[in-house]
C-alpha cells in the first residue's frame, strides 16, 4: 500500500459534540485504479477532490455501486469493525451485477483497516456514535459509448456518525412506484437505485410522509423494503420480514436482527409480507410494530402507515415492550463492545 499522510490534517477542527452525519470527512481516503484488466496499487492519501471530467462513464451511465459500514470505538479506545466480510461479499455481488471488476479482499479489508487506523482519532467514542465508512466502485473511463467501462476506481471515504436515536416516522406504502424490478438490480447496492428512489420519496414527503415502503413492481401487494432499509413487521409476538431476492438487498443489519431475535426466542418468519395482512392486523390491533433497519440509521421505527389515502396509526412502544428497540439495543451493545459477542461479529 502506498501511504501519503495529510500535511494539513483537519482533525483539530472536528467537534465530536457538534457535527451532522455525512458531510464531514476524515483526513484520508483510499483509492485504487483499475486499468488494462487489473487493479493497481492501493493508495491511502489525503481526502480531497479527484481529477475527472463530465465524460466519465460512471456519471453518464451510472455504473457505480457502494457499501455502508461502520467502525466503533469502545471506552478503552479499542476500535472494531462490524461483520466487514459481509460488505466485502456484497460489494463484489453488486460489482458483478453491474459488469464491474470485483475487488480483492486485500484491497477491501486491507484498505478499510488502514484507513480506520490512520483516521482513528475521527471515530467518536461512546454508544450511539461511530465512523460510517463508504467503500465504492465507479467507472472512470472517459467515453460516451454505452458499453462496459474499461477503467474504474475503488475508493473508501469515512464520515463520523452520531446517535442512533431517531424519532418514529410516518411512511407511505407505495401503490405505484417500485424500488426494484424483476430481473433488475434491486439486490445490488447500485448508486442508481438510490437516485430512482428520490422522486417517489419527494412525493411522499409532500403528502406528509418521511419515507416510502416499497412494494413489488408487478402487483404492489407485497412489502419489499422501506426507504434505504430492510423492513420488519411485528404481528402479535411474531416478526415477519420478506425474503431477500434479486429485488431485495441482503442487509447486514437485517441479517443481524434475525439472529438476535431468534436468540431472544422471538419467532421470526422470513416470508412474503402482504400489504393486506399488515392492514388487517392494524385494524384488529394485532399489528404491534413496523420498522426499518439499515447500517446508517440502525433502526427507524414507524408511527403511521399511509395507504391509498388512509393513515393507519401504530402504537409507540417503550423499550421494554418494543422488539425493534430491544433488538437495536442488543445490536448496538455488541457493536460497541458493551456486551459479549455471541456470533463473533466484532472484528
Ligand atoms: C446504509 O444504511 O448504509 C445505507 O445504505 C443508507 C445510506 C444510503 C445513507
Amino acid at each position: 500500500m502506498i501511504i501519503q499522510k495529510s500535511a494539513t490534517p483537519r482533525i483539530a477542527t472536528f467537534d465530536p459534540q457538534n457535527f451532522s452525519f455525512g458531510d464531514t470527512f476524515t483526513d484520508h481516503m483510499i483509492i485504487c485504479e483499475y486499468e488494462n484488466g487489473k487493479w493497481g496499487d492501493v493508495k491511502l492519501i489525503p481526502y480531497g477532490p479527484l481529477p475527472f471530467t463530465p465524460a466519465m462513464m460512471g456519471l453518464n451511465y451510472g455504473q457505480a455501486c457502494f457499501e455502508g459500514m461502520k467502525a466503533y470505538k469502545d471506552d478503552e479506545g479499542e476500535v472494531f469493525l462490524f461483520r466487514p466480510e459481509k460488505n466485502f461479499e456484497r460489494i463484489n455481488k453488486s460489482a458483478s451485477r453491474l459488469a464491474m471488476p470485483e475487488v480483492t479482499e486485500e484491497m477491501f479489508l486491507g484498505g478499510l483497516k488502514a484507513l480506520v487506523d490512520m483516521d482513528r482519532e475521527w471515530i467518536p467514542q461512546g454508544v450511539g456514535t461511530s465512523l460510517y465508512i463508504r467503500p465504492l466502485i465507479f467507472a472512470t473511463e472517459e467515453v460516451l459509448k454505452a458499453r462496459i467501462s474499461n477503467k474504474y476506481m475503488f475508493a473508501i471515504v469515512a464520515t463520523p456518525a452520531k446517535s442512533y436515536y431517531t424519532e418514529p416516522v410516518s411512511v407511505l406504502i407505495s401503490d405505484f412506484y417500485s424500488r426494484a424490478a424483476s430481473g433488475g438490480v434491486g439486490s445490488a447496492k447500485a448508486a442508481g437505485n438510490y437516485a430512482a428512489s428520490f422522486y417517489p420519496t419527494q412525493l411522499a414527503n409532500q403528502q406528509g410522509y418521511e419515507q416510502v415502503i416499497w412494494t413489488d413492481d408487478s402487483t404492489h401487494e407485497y412489502f419489499e423494503e422501506s426507504g434505504t432499509m430492510n423492513v420488519f413487521v411485528r404481528i402479535n409476538d411474531t416478526i415477519y420480514t420478506p425474503p431477500t431476492s434479486e429485488k431485495i438487498l441482503d442487509g447486514v443489519t437485517r441479517d443481524s436482527f434475525i439472529h438476535l431475535a431468534k436468540r431472544r426466542g422471538i419467532e421470526v418468519r422470513i416470508e412474503p409480507v402482504s400489504v393486506k395482512k399488515v392492514i388487517e392486523a392494524q385494524k384488529d390491533g394485532s399489528l404491534k410494530e413496523v420498522w426499518g433497519v439499515g447500517t446508517a440509521v440502525v433502526t427507524s421505527v414507524f408511527r403511521a402507515l399511509g395507504y391509498k389515502g388512509e393513515k393507519l396509526e401504530l402504537p409507540t412502544l417503550p423499550l421494554e415492550e418494543s422488539f425493534a428497540l430491544s433488538l437495536q439495543q442488543d445490536l448496538v451493545n455488541i457493536q460497541n463492545n458493551k456486551s459479549e459477542d455471541p456470533f463473533g461479529w466484532r472484528m
